[in-house]
């Protein structure tokens, strides 16, 4: 391989994001524009076990930019997370002649490039995850996507609680992280966020009591967000219609928040980090991360990357708690 005539491979792993397809189109037109052949792998890397792959050119990335989901498809791989696996999926670029790949996906997708690395290929990984729970970067493909998508479904809650004077609780997506919820939090204008990294059982009777005061000061209806990570949701609607006498109902989003015509953001910062991470490999690089860091894009070692450690926005927390007195 001499940076000049290389065969790249791109893989979309983990939870699908919207704004996966941005990011694909952008290593396929980049790389062409290089000269390197492109190999799409299907699947992820159950694609890469399975020699599922396909040639890809500039035009195979046509009018997919505004689409959600990812045209490769994505999934989870257990053979792959066994030395005999990872083997395999490096015999079988080899095979087919695949230098470097680049692996869009969360951080456990990221876990997967580095064994990769480890057994001859090169890689990059590209943060695609809707949970926006990886440490290295503040910003990963889907999370604008998924938060608009919870925001506007959570404003539609919002107007039937009101009419009938209704506490609302949501959960949301994360993982085991709080970030989609805080951020809805605050764009909801909700009263109260449960969320992973702080929770602890007296939060519930905290809901309770702020309900209850808002209530006597002549508030109508209350939104509160869950998060996934914490998850107990129709419990704590039981506990707070209890403990408030308020009829309370609890809408669990889920996957919706997965699908989608990406926003704006996320189709020009995908667009942006799969450029780089095509610029990186043709550069000779391996086992890098993108990053968004401080307002612009950067790149991180795989290993550094995973010694990092993702706190929740506490500044944000402290500007929920004010705003929701
Ligand atoms: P995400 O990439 O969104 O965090 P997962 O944690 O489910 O999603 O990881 C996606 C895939 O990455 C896994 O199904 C597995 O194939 C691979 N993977 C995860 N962790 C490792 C690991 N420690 N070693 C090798 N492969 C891994
Ligand atoms: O990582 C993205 C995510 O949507 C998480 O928020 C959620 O916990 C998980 O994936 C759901 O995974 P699945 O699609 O396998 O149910």
């Amino acid at each position: 391989m001499d940076g000049k005539h290389m065969t790249i491979g791109v893989l979309t792993s983990g939870g699908d994001a919207p704004g996966m397809n941005a990011a694909i189109r952008a290593v396929v037109r980049t790389a062409c524009g290089y000269g390197h052949r492109v190999v799409g792998i299907r699947r992820g890397f159950v694609g890469l076990l399975d020699e599922d792959f396909i040639e890809m050119d500039a035009m195979s990335v046509s009018d997919i930019i505004s689409r959600g989901g990812t045209i490769l498809n994505t999934s989870r791989c257990e053979e792959f997370k066994t030395l005999e696996g990872q083997q395999k999926a490096a015999e079988n670029c080899r095979k087919h002649g695949i230098d470097g790949v680049v692996v869009i996906g969360g951080d456990g997708s990221f876990r997967g490039a580095e064994k990769l690395c480890d057994q001859g290929i090169r890689t990059i990984g590209v943060p695609g995850t809707i949970d926006l729970d990886i440490a290295c970067t503040e910003y990963t493909i889907g999370f604008d996507t998924a938060t608009s998508t919870a925001m506007e479904a959570a404003d539609k809650l919002r107007d039937t609680s009101g009419s009938h004077e209704r506490c609302s609780i949501i959960e949301v997506m994360g993982r085991t992280a709080g970030h989609i919820a805080l951020w809805c939090s605050i764009a909801n204008g909700s009263e109260y966020v449960l969320l992973p990294e702080t929770f602890e059982e007296a939060d519930i009777d905290r809901v309770i009591e702020k309900v209850n005061t808002k209530r006597k000061i002549g508030k109508k209806h209350h939104i509160i967000v869950n998060a996934e990570g914490i998850g107990r949701t129709q419990e704590f609607a039981e506990r707070i219609e209890e403990g408030t006498g308020i009829e309370t109902r609890f809408t669990i989003l889920g996957h919706i928040q997965r699908g989608g015509s990406p926003t704006c953001r996320d189709r020009v910062y995908a667009s942006a980090m799969g450029a780089r991470a095509v610029d990186l490999l043709h550069q000779g690089q391996t086992s890098r991360v993108v990053a968004y860091c401080h307002g612009e894009f950067t790149d991180y070692s795989i290993s550094a990357a995973m010694d990092m450690q993702k706190t929740i926005d506490h500044d944000f927390d402290k500007l929920l708690h004010k705003l929701s007195r």
